[in-house]
């Protein structure tokens, strides 16, 4: 059995997504959801199942707890979280969770980095960069963390068109289709090349 911890800063709709698709495979299971907002759209869908029964206890934390204490590596550590997976997660991932989890963290960036990556770059903003940059296309990244934003081994990208007409709402729609189809499933073999 793989254990995944999901960390989610706001509506939670790729956390949904990775739920539903896990759901159904017995040998792995979505042990816990950590926050850092209280609001985050995440707890509520948790709270309805993710529409699939999977009740998944919630562990929302403050930027002490994140950054100034073991809290957090200690409760990953006492659940044998074999992978943390970021799903919309805006918080620097600090120095201590990265060497305790080494080469077992991942995140999912809405577009092709190393263009439109680093600090401030996150959800909307992304979208609006890359319609303002007068982009062609642009698409999602999966990587591994290391103690930067965005700068971690890739491991899989893909792309969509942008048009001269697309708003960024519009390039968000369409990223967020590209996140739907592939983050589940290269979580999935990520998973099966970690060992135990
Ligand atoms: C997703 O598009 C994800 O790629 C992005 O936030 C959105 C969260 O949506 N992540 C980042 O920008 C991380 N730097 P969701 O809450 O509906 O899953």
């Amino acid at each position: 059995m793989k254990r995944i911890a999901l960390f989610a800063s706001g509506s939670g709709s790729n956390a949904e997504e990775i739920t539903r698709y896990f759901s159904t495979q017995s040998d792995v299971q979505i042990v816990l959801i950590l926050t850092n907002n209280p609001q985050a759209g995440v707890i509520e869908r948790s709270r309805r199942g993710f529409g699939c029964g999977q009740h998944v206890p919630v562990v929302v934390f403050d930027r002490p707890a994140f950054r100034e204490s073991d809290r957090v590596v200690e409760l990953l550590k006492a659940q044998q979280i074999d992978l943390i997976v970021l799903a919309g997660f805006m918080w620097l991932v600090p120095a201590t969770l990265v060497q305790s989890f080494p080469g077992r963290i991942i995140n999912i960036h809405p577009a092709l980095l190393p263009r439109f990556g680093g600090k401030g770059m996150f959800g909307h903003h992304v979208h609006e960069a890359v319609v303002a940059a007068g982009e062609t296309e642009s698409g999602i990244t999966i990587h591994f963390v290391n103690e930067h934003y965005d700068e971690g081994q890739i491991i899989f990208q893909a792309s969509c068109p942008v048009s001269p007409t697309d708003t960024p709402n519009e390039v968000a729609a369409k990223v967020h289709a590209l996140e739907y189809a592939h983050y589940p499933r290269v979580i999935g073999e990520v998973l099966a090349t970690l060992p135990g």
